[in-house]
């Protein structure tokens, strides 16, 4: 019998998706009735006592604390008043490390950038992306006394490599312009009037009956939270169920474990979907993998729980080797078989491919690789 094998090829039946975090995002979603004197004592004004009309905005994470700025420089005699159930920016704080990456400094082409996203690319598309892309957000940031740099893989930090300067401009900005921001308080309701406003239900952190307020303008920039989906729905709204994003694999295979710890720098995984009526091409990615004691995690297998989320299926086809053609791998392996052809094939593995012996060894034990006979 002769030693054989096709590629360096595994199928990997049952992928389970071990959801780590829930990244659905669609930055805010503003609402309008129409305009209608304010009338509600329950919210203190913000500054200017001059403006009649309220914008309330549910959330004071990045999306709620930067679109109150923009609210309030585009309209300066708007009412601008957040309402944050907990820390405002909280998540800026922790984002990128520490450092917080503000946006992609490569993708100067907004439909490049859009195309990046796995679902809501077309929405990205529009007006809204168009409005303020990731240059105007490098330009808002340098013009309000950030300096940032763009490291080599596009992403963005300040200079200072620490997202409280981020949070700083922001919260001073906010300030310097009138917002008012409420923390420990959470809106829990939204309907709308008869005179077309909002009417929403917030609850102090305290277990008081909730305070009603009546805004003309609504922007929902509640991040993840199930609250703002629900505060959406109520407005008449239909949700799309949000599904989880950016996580690893948990891989059915103990002897897996054995690899556990190894980063191939670069390897080709495919999801396959079974029964898929359409091919889509961003479910074969090329990159870096790390074996975990679990399964599979690295940057090609982030992407491909990003674009597979929606139709994550059983099989995952991993090629280690993605350069070498299949003809070559074959000719290498049999010139190898030739030349050690009395060693152990635990003890000799070829150094052609790069690879690690660890993995060489977990390879032989799958005998997965016998598929052509010489
Ligand atoms: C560990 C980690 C690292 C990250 N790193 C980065 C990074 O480097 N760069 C990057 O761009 N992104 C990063 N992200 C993602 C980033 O944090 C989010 O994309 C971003 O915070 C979204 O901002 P947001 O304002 O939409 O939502 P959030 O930041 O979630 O803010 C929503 C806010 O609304 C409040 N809220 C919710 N419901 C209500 C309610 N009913 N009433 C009142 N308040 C309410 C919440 O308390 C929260 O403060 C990271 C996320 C995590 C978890
Ligand atoms: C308040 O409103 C007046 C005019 O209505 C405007 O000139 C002024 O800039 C506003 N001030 C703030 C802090 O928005
Ligand atoms: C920041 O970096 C993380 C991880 O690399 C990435 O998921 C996220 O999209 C980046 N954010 C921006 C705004 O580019
Ligand atoms: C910021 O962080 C990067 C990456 O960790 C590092 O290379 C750089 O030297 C840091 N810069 C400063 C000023 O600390």
């Amino acid at each position: 019998m002769s030693f054989t094998l096709a590629r360096f090829v595994l199928l990997h039946s049952r992928v389970c998706s071990e959801a780590a975090t829930t990244t659905k995002n669609n930055g805010g979603l503003i609402s309008t009735l129409n305009k209608r004197k304010f009338t509600s004592t329950a919210i203190p004004r913000a500054q200017n006592k001059t403006s009649e009309e309220l914008l309330v905005v549910v959330g004071g994470g990045a999306a709620g604390v930067y679109g109150a700025i923009r609210a309030k420089t585009l309209a300066p005699n708007l009412n601008v008043v957040v309402i944050e159930k907990g820390k405002p920016l909280s998540k800026v704080k922790i984002s990128g490390g520490g450092r917080c990456n503000v946006t992609n400094g490569h993708c100067v082409d907004n439909k490049m950038l859009a195309e990046n996203y796995p679902r809501g690319h077309k929405e990205l598309r529009g007006a809204f992306f168009n409005v303020h892309g990731p240059v105007d957000t490098m330009s808002w940031f340098s013009e309000h006394g950030v300096r940032l740099k763009i490291e080599d893989d596009g992403r963005v930090f300040p200079v200072s490599n620490s997202s409280s300067t981020i949070i700083d401009c922001l919260m001073s900005e906010s300030t310097r312009l009138g917002v008012s921001l409420q923390t420990g308080k959470a809106v829990i309701t939204a309907s709308p009037t008869a005179g077309g406003k909002f009417l929403l239900g917030i609850e102090k952190r305290t277990f008081s009956s909730p305070e009603y307020v009546e805004a003309d303008y609504l922007l929902i920039a509640s991040g993840n939270s199930k609250q703002g989906y629900s505060l959406a729905s109520q407005l008449g709204h239909s949700i799309v169920d949000p599904v989880p994003s950016l996580f690893t694999f948990k891989i059915e295979d103990p002897r897996l474990a054995d690899l556990s710890g190894i980063t191939f720098p670069k390897v080709k995984a495919t999801l396959k979907i079974e029964n898929a009526r359409r091919n889509i091409p961003q479910l074969t990615q090329v990159g870096p993998v790390l074996v975990t004691h679990w399964g599979f995690s690295g940057p090609a297998i982030l992407r491909l729980s990003a674009w597979g989320a929606c139709v994550l299926s059983r099989t995952l086809i991993v090629d280690f080797t993605p350069d070498v053609h299949i003809e070559d791998l074959k000719s290498i392996l049999t010139q190898h078989k030739n030349r050690f052809a009395k060693q152990k094939l635990s003890n000799s593995y070829p150094s052609e491919f790069g690879l690690v012996k660890r993995f060489w060894i977990y390879i032989l034990g799958r005998q997965v690789l016998f598929l052509f006979q010489a």
